[in-house]
């Protein structure tokens, strides 16, 4: 089964053509990345309007690199929610209208859901059950993944998710946006031990995460100790982002690891944009080989927002008849899906 994936959930407008669940045809994001620099974070009406441009000719594209006409697909599969309102339904009725002039079947797909599914894309991917982590600039969720389709929502963040976490402390120190890359860069320049800032929630018994308290331990240290100021000491500024990086990869692996160890599954995955940071994939790795738990993150061009985890979740929805009704109202479920983000079943 051929599968066209559509995702507009936020700055990114991506199409893709995967075959079966999990072979990649085609994948194009065409990212906004650069207009809402200038801004310092995403502007929901801008993401519309460059939705509403980029997507009818990137799935012209989409089909033509993955050498296949529309009379080849055989279902859709489009982003229903969580996101921006406006920019999810610009995709998702662009899907529906698509869907029914060709009379195939449509999945309205959750993001979170299709995230996870990044990591059956993978060439050797994790086995059932596993512990997974989405971790993004607008969720830091552990899910307990007992199947195809079987996900248990274990934790999550109180407050901020932890990329949101990466691009203000990123905003306070003068580095661009998104801040993860950023910060990520400069915390190689410095001493992760230098500065301890501080582990929330890490005592807990629980799955949760709060990553406000952090920023603001950052926002005290770089506003009480002049010297640290970005326009004073470069290397010192690079202390700060080690130090920052790694109260977050500390909370991060030691919380996954124990979900791991409670739910006896010897494979984590990771996925979301965060998962794009090398440094929290090699210390993840590190600390899980201890316990012989195995841990597994997308390649680049999967871990932040991309249609082919669109179209891997949307196969098994369209495979378990999980489809949108033509009658259905486009806004209506778009709006559902961002009332109740979270799931678990
Ligand atoms: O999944 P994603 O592309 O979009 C959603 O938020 O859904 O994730 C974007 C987030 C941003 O907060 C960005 O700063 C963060 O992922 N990010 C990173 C890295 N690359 C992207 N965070 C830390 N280290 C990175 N290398
Ligand atoms: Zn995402």
């Amino acid at each position: 089964m051929r599968i066209l994936g559509i995702e507009s959930s936020c700055d990114e407008t991506a199409v893709a053509v995967v075959e079966d669940g999990v072979r990649i045809r085609s994948s194009i994001v065409a990212s906004q990345v650069s207009t809402h620099a200038i801004y310092g974070g995403v502007v929901p009406e801008l993401a519309s309007r460059m939705h509403l441009e980029a997507i009818d000719p990137l799935v012209d594209q989409a089909l033509a690199q993955a050498g296949v006409g529309l009379d080849d697909i055989d279902g859709i599969a489009a982003t229903q929610g969580p996101g921006l309102i406006g920019a999810l339904l610009v995709g998702f009725s662009y899907a529906k209208a698509l869907a029914w002039a060709r009379n195939i079947p449509l999945a309205g797909v959750n993001h979170l859901e299709a995230h996870i599914c990044s990591l059956q894309l993978l060439d050797n991917p994790p086995g059932f059950p596993f512990i997974c982590l989405v971790v993004s600039g607008g969720h830091t969720n552990i899910y307990h993944v007992k199947g195809p389709g079987a996900f248990t929502l274990m934790g999550q963040t109180r407050d901020d998710a932890a990329g949101e976490a990466f691009d203000k402390v990123a905003k306070m120190m003068g580095l661009s946006y998104p801040g993860g890359p950023a910060i990520e860069a400069l915390a190689k320049k410095g001493e992760p031990e230098k500065i301890k800032f501080p582990r929330s929630m890490l005592g807990k018994d629980n799955f949760d995460f709060s990553f406000s308290g952090l920023k603001s331990a950052v926002a005290r240290h770089l506003h009480e100790t002049p010297e640290m100021r970005p326009d004073i000491d470069d290397d010192r500024l690079a202390h700060v982002a080690a130090g920052f990086q790694m109260a977050v990869i500390d909370v991060l692996s030691t919380k996954l690891i124990t979900a791991a160890k409670e739910k006896n599954c010897a494979d984590i995955g990771i996925a979301g944009g965060v998962s794009a940071n090398r440094t929290f994939v090699d210390i993840l790795s590190e600390r899980a080989e201890r316990y012989k738990i195995n841990v597994f993150s997308p390649p680049l061009s999967l871990c932040g927002d991309n249609a082919a985890m669109i179209a891997a979740r949307g196969w098994e929805m369209i495979r378990d008849n999980q489809v949108c009704g033509l009658g259905d109202d486009v806004y209506s479920r778009v709006k559902t899906l961002n009332k109740k983000p979270f799931f678990g079943r």
